[in-house]
């Protein structure tokens, strides 16, 4: 089965039991500050288990996009891998435990669907401890299903129960099911924890609780269903193949790396001839970590991440640096990053037309990367060696990489602190990870001392930045429409603590003047100090009000309106501004927003660009 068949056969089957298909989310959660990256399919509808209304309905369905990065060190054995796709299905506050187990069972394992065997299929169910009791609704539905009650495990929170993917959030007990990858024959009679080929496959969530910023669980007012399958996992098991790099979304890559390396995949070497010689691996490891890293990061540059030195930046150059280097121990030579991700660009682009759309950015992004790394690699690892003599000459030092050393390989050679580890590691050495901490934030207080003088007070912590960004978003699109005309209409939005990028439809570039004259509005705006007010109304009161956003929700659904200037009816927010003069900007929209436009600071154009056809993009920054 390809990833095609498999997408469009969950998706239908859904659809066919009354979900609504929503698209995949951004991997940069947009209203999330509590998590860098989209991790599940459930993040970007936090506010909706919440009790916010969803535009689309109490049930929803997608393949949503996900980066993983916990398990990055493992990316190169047969499993793990950073991106992936969920398939995943929601009940908000709608159906609960009987459809939602009965529906995975009947998907899994009828005919028509993936047909897959019964008996090779065991589920464990959440045991119950001082917040949430034993989860019997949920193993008396398996047994009503047919599934035996040795096959039905009792397990704690560490196994069963999922969320929040921040620190807060909405979370509960989960039902997952497993599916027996060994020899059809030998089936063990019960379900064992510890047995690797027992691989689980899908993970049905009863989100009925939310973790408050106390650590306590308090029940939610609707009881929801979050299941996710992850689509990769399921194509080996499916297809039965005993990796994930034999899928069809995966294997083009591989063999692009063949091609470029001249190296078969299948051939192990136990020494790799380069000077400085690197360690002991296969063809495999290496390929799988080029392959998994350069796909991931072609996403992540899509969805407007670049390579720096923090948070979802530095990820991002973890992720490219590690693939460099891998790349160099397949012989590699010369920039090769990008050839490699056209192969992932070209395999997903129909369900992702964003990896077109941001081609050039990737091109552009991973070559400067892979340059800027290129230059000092081949001496990092050279000082690498000679470190590793030393240290394994000098038995006073027990096999111990010191802070500083790290730092030194991190500072001069661009070694994030990750690959010095992984190198250490491969020579049978240690880094001593607190010491190059404390170097870290050594340099980082000098540095910061500088930058507070500059910025006077230093910068606002980042998620209250990203709120910031969010609502000068709201004041750039009214400004667009009123510089350049009604007929913009916002086509994406991308924000992160330190940057807003912004997606509008406009036929020709903007004029100098015309740049000119939307900063200026918008920081006129902000100047202000507009109250910025949210009231709640019917979707087609939103319209007759002029609201921009978007429609495509059904009749008589409720919505979010966020109004700068002068709310829309009635008592204001209670801020004592309401001028009675008309509103300067009315989304709909979910947000969060800030109070009042003046905190916003100075509002800054830095770039207008092409982004596709008809579409124009703003890179601006608040100061
Ligand atoms: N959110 C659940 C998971 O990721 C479905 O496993």
């Amino acid at each position: 089965m390809t990833a095609k068949e498999l997408r469009g056969k969950y998706l239908e089957f859904f659809k066919a039991r009354g979900h609504a298909v929503i698209p995949s989310a951004s991997l940069v959660p947009q209203n999330d500050p509590t998590v860098l990256f989209t991790t599940a399919g459930m993040q970007p509808l936090v506010p909706y288990l919440l009790g916010e209304k969803h535009p689309q309905g109490k049930r929803l369905v997608n393949v949503q996009k996900c980066l993983r990065t916990n398990d990055i060190d493992e990316v190169g054995d047969a499993t793990h891998g950073t991106f992936f796709e969920m398939l995943g299905n929601w009940s908000l506050g709608d159906y609960f435990k009987k459809e939602s187990l009965s529906w995975s069972y009947e998907f899994l394992t009828s005919p028509e669907w993936l047909g897959l065997d019964k008996n090779r299929l065991a589920v464990s169910v959440f045991a119950g401890d001082d917040d949430a009791p034993f989860d019997e609704e949920a193993f008396e539905i398996w047994r009503s299903l047919g599934i035996s009650e040795k096959r039905i495990t009792r397990l704690p929170k560490e196994n069963n129960w999922w969320g929040p993917a921040g620190e807060t959030g909405p979370c509960g007990p989960d039902s997952e099911i497993f599916y027996w990858t060994g020899a059809p024959d030998q089936v063990p009679e019960s379900f064992n924890d510890d047995n690797d080929l027992w691989v689980e496959i899908w993970n049905n969530v009863f989100m009925q609780y939310n973790k408050n910023i106390k650590g306590s669980f308090e029940p939610l007012a609707q009881k929801n269903v979050d299941t996710g399958l992850g689509l990769e996992r399921a194509l080996v098991t499916l297809n039965g193949y005993d990796e994930i790099y034999k899928i069809d979304v995966i294997r083009p890559i591989i063999e692009k790396i063949e091609e470029i390396s001249g190296k078969k995949y299948d051939e192990t070497i136990s020494e790799i001839p380069l000077n400085p010689p690197f360690t002991k691996g296969g063809n495999q490891k290496a390929m799988r970590i080029v392959a998994d890293h350069l796909k991931a990061s072609a996403f992540l540059i899509a969805d407007g991440v670049e390579p720096s030195n923090t948070e979802r930046g530095y990820v991002l150059r973890r992720l490219i640096r590690r693939a460099v280097r891998y790349g160099r121990q397949l012989g590699i030579e010369g920039i090769f990053c990008f050839k490699i991700a056209r192969v992932a660009i070209e395999i997903y682009k129909d369900i992702y037309p964003e990896l077109s759309r941001e081609e050039n950015s990737i091109e552009e992004q991973l070559t400067k990367e892979e340059e800027k790394f290129a230059k000092t690699l081949e001496s990092g690892l050279k000082q690498f060696e000679n470190v590793k003599i030393k240290i394994k000459n000098d038995s006073a030092k027990s096999g111990i990489i010191s802070g500083e050393i790290a730092f030194n390989l991190y500072q001069t050679y661009g070694f994030p602190v990750e690959l010095t580890k992984e190198l250490a590691k491969e020579a049978g050495l240690e880094v001593d990870e607190e010491k190059f901490k404390d170097e870290m934030k050594r340099h980082q207080e000098l540095s910061r001392a500088g930058a507070e003088q500059k910025f006077k007070g230093g910068l606002a912590d980042h998620s209250e930045q990203t709120v910031k960004y969010h609502t000068a978003a709201h004041l750039l699109l009214a400004a667009l429409r009123q510089t350049l005309g009604g007929d913009v209409n916002q086509r994406g939005a991308n924000i992160t603590s330190e940057r807003l990028r912004f997606d509008f439809s406009h036929p020709q570039k903007m004029t100098p003047e015309q740049i000119k004259e939307v900063e200026d509005l918008v920081n006129e705006k902000i100047k202000e100090d507009l109250p910025v007010a949210c009231e709640e109304m019917a979707l087609d009161e939103a319209k007759a009000k002029g609201a921009t956003g978007i429609f495509d929700s059904k009749y008589g659904e409720r919505v979010k309106v966020y109004t700068i200037g002068s709310p829309s009816t009635g008592p204001s927010t209670g801020s004592g501004q309401c001028s009675g003069s008309a509103a300067f900007s009315r989304e709909i929209c979910g947000g969060p927003h800030v109070e009042r436009t003046g905190v916003l600071g100075n509002f800054k154009i830095v770039k207008e660009e092409s982004c596709s056809a008809g579409v124009r993009r703003i890179k601006a920054v608040l100061k």
